[in-house]
């Protein structure tokens, strides 16, 4: 029975290390934001209000969104991880300000009320991710706001910088 109990605590183990694992293969690893860094940097580069629509590029655990909402402003989560989604779901049920979706970034269609977007990537996607914001504002007809957590994109300038936060202004062109 014993024996028994152990292997399935071991085989949940490793599904866990597998399923963080995962997104390592694709984009970044999960590695959180810290609430008050996050704050601050919203407060500096882009404070958030009752008409911002903010979507989390890989939100994680959730924790972004849930600041945005104590800010009045509501948030859509786009989460390629199926743990992380699940966690994320489950950490923000009940905030009518928040949903959560699971996809890939890169295949995401935008709402056409987003306003600002926010990433926390790696550096080797720090471009794609800009070209990809690029068409979504050309399709969506205006200019979005791309605040980056230590992923900035080699081709493009920030137009602001705050600690190791990067701001863009998408334009449609
Ligand atoms: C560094 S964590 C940041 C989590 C959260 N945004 C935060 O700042 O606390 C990056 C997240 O992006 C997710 N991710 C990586 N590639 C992705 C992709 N192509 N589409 C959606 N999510 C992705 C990972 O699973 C991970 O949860």
């Amino acid at each position: 029975m014993l024996k028994y109990s152990f292997m399935i605590a071991l085989y949940i183990a490793c599904g866990a290390v597998v399923l963080l694992g995962f997104t390592a293969f694709f984009g970044a690893p999960y590695v959180p934001s810290k609430n008050p860094e996050i704050e601050r940097a919203f407060k500096k580069l882009y404070p958030l209000g009752k008409n911002d629509l903010l979507i989390d590029l890989g939100c994680g655990n959730g924790k972004v969104l849930k600041m945005a909402s104590k800010f009045g402003a509501k948030s859509i989560g786009i989460e390629l991880n199926p743990l992380l989604f699940l966690v994320s779901k489950l950490r923000t049920r009940g905030d009518k300000n928040i949903s959560v979706k699971f996809g890939d970034m890169f295949r995401t269609k935008l709402p056409a009320e987003t306003t600002v977007l926010y990433v926390f990537g790696v550096e080797r996607d720090g471009e794609r991710i800009l070209s990809h914001l690029e068409s979504e504002a050309k399709r969506l007809g205006h200019d979005l706001t791309l605040i980056s957590y230590a992923t900035p994109a080699k081709n493009h300038r920030p137009d602001r910088e705050f600690e190791a936060y990067y701001l863009y202004k998408i334009k449609t062109q």
